[in-house]
């Protein structure tokens, strides 16, 4: 056992903390991770309102990349010293979807069976069984996926979650390839991350979309080749125009991400899609949302498929050292979504700005 600092949220809406933590020793098909950065996400965020569960105290952070330090009994996938993005989903190997071969739909996810505690032995729950707003974190072997070494922490961190979410919702989800346009809906950090996801696959036009023209600027930095203000105008008759002119005929894009976790943006994204198309949730809804109310007959007249994407339906051993190279050959601009780097004291000031918009995100650098 150690003793290390770490970010907790106590109880519901109060600020969060810096406390000292106890970290066992890694037992069995666990490992402890020495946390060289961690990214700041609205699930933190969600998880410190109450909105997620209430196991609280919550031990904050889970977009996270450091150092294995100590692996316990059995552990083969990494040893001490390598240099890893954390995940969360180790999969299982056992359920129906790991069997049949497509561990990307695994919901039986494995994390560390031992606690983390409070100096007074108080159980932790780790977010999204994490817990990086930490020196050091303990997690299952499995969630510790070998990258690059050389790569920048605070960068490849991020695709422990919300860019990996967006990279793979075009990508693994969508089937973004050469010859489709694809259009997102919503351009915070998963949304331009689907964008710079359509572009590594080479699609075109791709098409970002959002009601914040700030937002829209990022957008084309990332790959985006054509951009709606949906404040000003119309975004499905918008997309119809602009995919129509690259295929004509094309009565919406190939490929439409929705990246904002709303009815009213689901709808516009189901019918800014070209007939046979494909439309992606990727944004996370709130419970008391429901489905907006659409003909059936446009369903089925439509074709297509309607689909969601978890975790842009990665898989972590396959997917992060992939596309860890193609950051360090600069192909995919991962530094484009760390808006700043910030000390473990500035979390609260982050959720702040991410709350208002202002970030993709906020990098704590430990
Ligand atoms: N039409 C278009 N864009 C919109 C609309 C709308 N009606 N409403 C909001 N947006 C845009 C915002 O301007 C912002 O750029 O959607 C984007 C949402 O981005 P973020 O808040 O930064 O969220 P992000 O991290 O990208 O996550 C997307 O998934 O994880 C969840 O809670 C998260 O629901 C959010 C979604
Ligand atoms: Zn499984
Ligand atoms: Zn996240």
């Amino acid at each position: 056992m150690q003793q290390v600092q770490a970010v907790i949220a106590r109880a519901k809406d109060a600020p969060v903390e810096i406390v000292t933590i106890n970290v066992p020793d890694p037992g069995p098909g666990e490992a402890v991770v020495a946390i060289q950065a961690c990214g700041v996400c609205h699930t933190d965020l969600h998880y410190r309102q109450g909105g997620i569960n209430d196991e609280f105290p919550f031990l904050l952070g889970h977009e996270a990349a450091g150092v294995v330090e100590s692996v316990g009994e059995g552990v083969t996938e990494v040893a001490p010293g390598d240099f890893v993005v954390l995940n969360w989903r180790a999969v299982c190997g056992e359920c129906r979807a790991c069997k049949r071969g497509e561990q990307q739909y695994c919901f039986n996810t494995a994390n560390a069976t031992q606690k983390m505690t409070l100096e007074d032995g108080t159980e932790l729950t780790p977010a999204l069984g994490i817990g990086a707003f930490a020196d050091k974190t303990l997690v299952a072997a499995g969630q510790c996926t070998k990258v690059d070494p050389s790569a920048r922490p605070a960068a490849v961190g991020l695709l422990g979650c919300g860019i990996m979410a967006g990279i793979g919702a075009a990508i693994n989800t969508g089937g973004a390839t050469r010859g489709k346009s694809v259009a997102v809906i919503g351009c915070g950090g998963v949304g331009v991350a689907a964008i710079a996801g359509a572009a590594l696959a080479g699609s075109s036009p791709i098409i970002a979309v959002d009601i914040d023209a700030k937002k829209l600027e990022t957008a084309k930095k990332l790959g985006a080749t054509h951009t709606v203000d949906s404040s000003q105008v119309d975004p499905v008759e918008a997309i119809r125009e602009i995919a129509s002119k690259t295929y004509p005929g094309a009565e919406g894009a190939d490929i439409v991400i929705e990246a904002v976790g709303r009815p009213e943006t689901w709808k516009q994204a189901f019918y800014a899609r070209d007939l046979a198309g494909t439309v992606v949730l990727v944004g996370v809804p709130t419970p008391e949302m429901t489905v907006p109310e659409i003909p059936l007959l446009d369903v089925f007249g439509r074709g297509g498929s309607l689909k969601s994407s978890w975790y842009g339906d990665c898989l972590p051993s396959r997917d992060f050292p992939m596309l860890v190279d193609l950051y360090q050959q600069g192909r995919l601009d991962l530094d484009a979504f760390v808006t700043e780097e910030i000390s473990i004291n500035d979390i609260e000031a982050a959720f702040e700005r991410m709350h208002h918009g202002d970030v993709l995100r906020s990098v704590v650098v430990l």
